[in-house]
């Protein structure tokens, strides 16, 4: 007989009063006199099902310790019931038990609830508690819906490469790619990159917009969705060296139509879980963050505010707070500022436009002011920046202005400068951090618990 999903079990009346087989893990277990009690868990769904053992009936009943222990997997026949004690639920009356896999007392998840740093010691055993399984099944909604938001627009998914040998943010954050180590024989770095495995120097990607770029000059509206990689020496919880990243970039697109692209973006996504993970959100809303659904609600239903930077930074002036980093026009906001910003003046998301183009990335438009860039930050409170954005500059001798001006390599970048020769347009996109809009979807405080494997400074496993 094949086996059933416990969440079909739980939320179909289909099986009542019938003969089923469900697979699962013990969450706990209750033993009595004449009675014992196991929660089972199979992943399909938060909440666990009740098996009811009447020891007069089962089969081993002389063995049943063997079948009781926390975290062993179980094969369980039985009768699908109502619920003793939970109106409209439902338990199974077992007949029979088979022991898949024995769990010693040594497994680490005995308590009922461990911290979230305990559990970040035990990656790999940590996403069978509830709230793993609920961080994680609100991910795979988020990325199932963040592909139908984009493919029912006409949007095509293009993965853009890797390993590259162009650095787009331009901020020395790459982690380089290499087979062969350098050493004094060499005579120049020339001369070592020469002899590496791409003949010259390569690193892992941190974003595709460049390749999203010239994908978006053939096909008009395209995004990526795929890992970045930051070689950043910043142990925050806000920051991993290998993240998700989803990169749209459309043709024909000015700031104001970024901005637009991205709150819809951002409010069809809640939306999505809002409907689709009712369950998940009220836990975290118990757990994690009081208020969740009602936030997320009120996001969804009210315009994000749009900030000029200059204004940004009256504000910040004449705030009444005592900063760390103090606070002139130029300076790059940092995670006291953007808090202050989101949670404290505005409480919802502000997208902060036309940042100083001294503290941006080289591609972004220049506005005709000459001193600031034609971009935008989405900042949410609890999270801070979710997203970066910009118009990108289409004109071809201000981008080769902006390169020199940061001593870029030129060279490097050939392809790239050829979509501002051959037919440029106007064009934008944004990054949205996808372990950040989940830790915002769901309460996450730390980023290393929205990822499976979170990789960090001095962290792999
Ligand atoms: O602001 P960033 O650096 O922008 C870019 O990479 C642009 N090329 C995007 C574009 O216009 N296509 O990164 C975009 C977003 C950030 O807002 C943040 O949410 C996320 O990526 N991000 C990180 N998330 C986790 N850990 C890190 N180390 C991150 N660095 C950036
Ligand atoms: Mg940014």
């Amino acid at each position: 007989m094949k086996h059933i999903d416990i969440k079909d079990i739980l939320t179909t009346e289909d099986y009542l009063q019938k003969d089923v087989v469900v697979c699962g893990w013990i969450r706990t277990s209750r033993d009595s006199k004449n009675m014992a009690f196991l929660e089972l868990n199979d992943g399909t769904s938060l909440a666990h099902i009740q098996i009811v053992i009447d020891k007069a009936t089962i089969n081993d009943a002389e063995n049943l310790s063997n079948y009781m222990k926390l975290g062993s997997a179980l094969k369980v026949t039985g009768t699908v019931v109502p619920s003793a004690v939970k109106a409209d639920g439902v338990e199974i009356n077992a007949k029979e038990i088979i022991l898949l896999g024995d769990c010693p007392p040594e497994y680490p998840l005995q308590k009922k609830r461990h911290t979230l740093e305990y559990l970040r010691t035990i990656p790999h055993l940590r996403l069978r508690t509830n709230t793993f399984n609920a961080i994680f099944r609100v991910r795979s909604v988020l990325a199932a819906t963040i592909h139908e938001y984009f493919q029912s627009r006409g949007y095509i998914y293009v993965n853009t490469p890797l390993i590259t040998g162009s650095d787009c943010e331009g901020a020395g954050e790459m982690f380089k790619v290499t087979t062969i180590g350098y050493s004094q024989d060499y005579k120049s770095a020339e001369e070592y990159y020469a002899n590496d495995f791409f003949g010259q120097s390569a690193g892992l990607s941190v974003s595709g917009q460049l390749e999203g770029e010239v994908a978006a000059m053939a096909f008009g509206k395209i995004y990526t969705f795929g890992p970045s990689f930051r070689a950043e020496n910043s142990n925050t919880p806000r920051h991993v060296a290998e993240f998700w990243h989803v990169e749209p970039e459309v043709a024909f697109a000015e700031l104001p139509d970024v901005i637009e692209l991205a709150e819809d973006m951002v409010k069809h996504i809640i939306n999505a879980v809002l409907e689709k993970c009712p369950d998940e959100l009220q836990f975290f809303d118990k757990f994690f963050e009081k208020g969740l659904i009602e936030k997320l609600q009120n996001v969804a239903n009210s315009d994000f505010e749009i900030l000029d930077y200059t204004k940004a930074i009256e504000i910040l002036e004449k705030a009444d707070v005592e900063f760390k980093y103090p606070v002139s026009w130029g300076l790059d906001l940092q995670t006291e500022h953007e808090r202050y910003i989101t949670e404290q003046v505005f409480n919802k998301p502000v997208f902060v436009t036309n940042y100083p183009k001294d503290i941006k990335s080289f591609y972004m438009k220049q506005n005709p002011d000459g001193k600031t860039v034609a971009a935008t930050d989405l900042l949410v409170p609890g999270v801070g920046e979710i997203i970066g954005g910009s118009e990108r500059e289409a004109d071809l001798d201000k981008l080769l202005q902006a390169m020199r001006d940061r001593n870029m390599p030129e060279e490097n970048y050939q392809d790239y400068i050829d979509l501002r020769r051959f037919g440029s347009v106007p064009h934008g996109g944004f990054g949205l951090g996808f372990e950040r809009i989940l830790m915002y979807c769901t309460g996450t405080q730390n980023i290393r618990d929205a990822i499976l494997f979170p990789r960090t400074v001095g962290n792999i496993r």
